[in-house]
């Protein structure tokens, strides 16, 4: 048996659009950080026939059947695969991502395979592009290419002792899926050529602003990067926004003149208030005025596997 947990990451340069559907080859670069304390683990173990449970349900196989024969040689080895999200599923914060690193780490294990966590980061990419970033701690880079196997994860060894709070505008299961909504911002969105410069030449700027703590810059650069990908749904005349994000995003914004703090939303409703340790509840009282769920969350851990 094997016993995987995985963190869902937040992305302060958004993965939006594929350069390659089949490998899935992101049109840019990267970068995020893990939201520890929302998590996926994900048992396996031998079975007489291949079976997967998610969230206590069980679910078509088929689902995982392509990802799980990127690690398995022999089919004839059958496996029950046991995942659980300890946060809501499919819902704008990243399940997928949690749930195929807990999967990739903990297949990996179980036919043990000798793969560096960069090879790692390769074959997780191919179940969700974001879900190689939840392979690593702290900042995580996954670089563009349009080759296979130099589109990989990079770590930045640096820890700024950042703390979220995840504000739950909505739990529910989203109308539009990102892999479907980012397809068509690609063909569709006039905006999505900025959003592509701006995440192009800002990956630099970015590492550069972690690497010397300049908050103040990880905060902008980061708003305009998540601002410039919902323009792009918008655009198409759609929004995840509803009445309690913007609740949110007009408390935060009257915050970031007193306090260094921001915050990002990846596709979905709910948004990411991020501040360092120090200042975190001088946010998270402000943002408790709101009375809107939340879940709180330490950023920087990776994944881990259960002995
Ligand atoms: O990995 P996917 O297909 O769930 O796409 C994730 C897209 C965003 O979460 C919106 C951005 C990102 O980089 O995580």
């Amino acid at each position: 048996m094997i016993k995987v947990v995985a963190p869902s990451n937040i992305a302060l340069i958004k993965y939006w659009g594929k350069a390659s559907k089949d490998l899935k080859l992101a049109k840019n670069s990267s970068l995020s950080i893990s939201l520890n304390n929302l998590n996926t683990t994900t048992i396996i173990t031998k079975a007489d026939k291949d079976i997967f449970i998610l969230n206590d349900r069980i679910e078509d196989f088929n689902k995982i059947k392509d990802f799980v024969a990127l690690f398995r040689k022999n089919p004839e080895n059958k496996i029950l695969v046991n995942s659980k999200n300890n946060f809501p599923t499919a819902a704008g914060l990243a399940s997928s991502a949690s749930g195929y690193a807990a999967l990739g780490m903990a297949l990996k294990e179980y036919f043990k395979l000798n793969l560096s966590l960069k090879e790692l980061s390769i074959l997780v990419r191919k179940g969700s592009g974001s879900a190689c970033r939840s392979l690593f701690s702290n900042f995580a880079v996954w670089k563009h290419s349009l080759h296979d196997r130099n589109s990989f994860v990079f770590k930045l060894n640096k820890d700024l002792n950042l703390q979220a709070m995840i504000m739950l505008c909505s739990q529910k299961e989203k109308q539009q899926s990102s892999r479907s909504m980012m397809e068509l911002c690609l063909r569709k969105s006039r905006s999505y050529p900025s959003f592509l410069r701006h995440a192009r030449t800002n990956l630099k700027p970015l590492i550069q602003a972690i690497k010397t703590n300049n908050f103040k810059k990880i905060a902008s650069i980061s708003i305009n990067n998540m601002r410039l990908m919902h323009n792009c749904i918008h655009d198409l005349n759609f929004t995840y926004l509803n009445k309690d994000s913007y609740r949110v995003i007009r408390t935060m914004h009257k915050l970031t003149y007193k306090y260094p703090v921001f915050y990002t939303i990846d596709a979905g409703s709910n948004i990411v208030c991020i501040a360092p340790k120090s200042y975190f509840l001088k946010m998270k009282k402000e943002l408790l005025k709101l009375n809107i769920k939340y879940l709180q969350s330490d950023m920087g851990k990776g994944p881990y596997v259960i002995n």
